[in-house]
């Protein structure tokens, strides 16, 4: 168990000793670190059992920080996070050589980000140094969306949370990166391409891939718990089926047959954002409910936040049966 509070000078302080802590953010919780200083950096990877091959998002707070940290910013970037930012979107920027390469993973770009939640906002100009941060999952895990489950899974290994309560969007920041000419989303998050598109144009998306992922850490089968995840679409209820163990993560309304305490409702009303901020708890609930063998999730509609929930349960379901 870590020491869990909202004392942002507790927090400051582990901080500048080089100490993990954990930070709210409005998508999720990120494990933070000080982005400048390598070997702190180096603990995000070991605690996380992360591949140093997939590189950190860099957090601040404000837009004269992140040119530290950055080469040119593009118009169009520019016009992006003034109006996003704090908000859920990461840009991607070639890199200044301040930024330590094990943050990157040896690449010339970096992912800049400014979140958007009080605490962490005060945390953040409280420092001279930015926060590299990943989610605050063990590798390959479900991203925590409150403090409770960071604790749970990597209390031992920070020095303190930083309590900010539910996260308010509940998937991961959309990254667009804009190192190319045209701006190109390399993953569905927590700003709607829609919303990006009125503000910049169109832009590409990349279609989620696995073998060479332009986000390396976009990795197939990813967000998953630990038990067999099923598309309610590719599940055969020919077989003997004991209903009592089954699980569902369903949009609007539940299955017939499976009792209904074993039911995830994402959205009664058929909202996409609150179904985005229910997501991953409901994963790690049924994930964690030992009468369920078997969880099944379904698609929501693919617009606005439905294309990032879309894409998670595409992962979470990926390599398993
Ligand atoms: O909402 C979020 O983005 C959260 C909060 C804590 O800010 N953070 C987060 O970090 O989701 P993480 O590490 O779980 O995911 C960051 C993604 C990874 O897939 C990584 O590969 C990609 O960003 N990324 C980071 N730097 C990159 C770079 N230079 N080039 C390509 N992809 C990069
Ligand atoms: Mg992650």
């Amino acid at each position: 168990m870590a020491k869990i509070g909202v004392d942002i000078a507790e927090a400051r302080s582990s901080l500048v000793s080089g100490d993990l802590v954990a930070i709210p953010t409005e998508t999720v919780y990120g494990l933070a670190a000080n982005a400048l200083n390598e070997e702190a950096v180096a603990k995000i990877f070991k605690a996380k059992n992360r591949p140093s091959f997939d590189p950190l998002i860099v957090h601040t707070n404000s837009i004269e920080k992140v040119e530290r940290f950055v080469e040119a910013i593009p118009e169009k970037a520019r016009l992006l996070v003034s109006k996003f930012w704090p908000g859920p979107v990461t840009i991607l920027l070639k890199k200044k050589a301040i930024v330590p390469d094990l943050v990157t993973s040896g690449l010339d770009s970096v992912a800049v980000r400014i979140p958007s939640h009080p605490l962490t906002l005060e945390l953040l100009s409280q420092i001279d140094f930015p926060l590299a941060a990943p989610s605050a999952n063990p590798f390959g895990y479900v991203s925590p969306t409150a403090a409770e489950h960071v604790d749970a899974q990597l209390g031992e290994k920070v020095a303190y949370i930083l309590n900010g309560g539910e996260c308010r969007v509940g998937v991961e920041s959309t990254i667009v990166s804009f190192l190319e000419g045209n701006p190109r989303v390399l993953r569905l998050g927590g700003l709607a391409v829609e919303k990006i598109e009125e503000v910049i144009g169109s832009v590409e998306v990349n279609q989620h891939s696995s073998s060479r992922p332009a986000a390396p850490g976009m990795l197939k089968s990813h967000y998953a718990p630990g038990k067999s995840i099923e598309l309610i679409n590719d599940f055969d209820w020919n077989k003997e089926i004991d209903f009592s163990q089954i699980g569902t993560i369903v949009f609007n309304k539940p299955l017939k047959d499976i009792p209904l305490e074993n039911q995830v409702i994402l959205s009664h009303t058929s909202n996409l954002d609150e179904a985005a901020r229910n997501l991953f708890s409901a994963l790690r609930r049924l994930d964690q409910e030992a009468k369920i063998k078997t969880i099944l999730v379904e698609f929501v509609p693919n617009e606005g936040l439905g294309r990032a929930i879309n894409d998670r349960i595409k992962r979470a379901t990926a390599n398993k049966k």
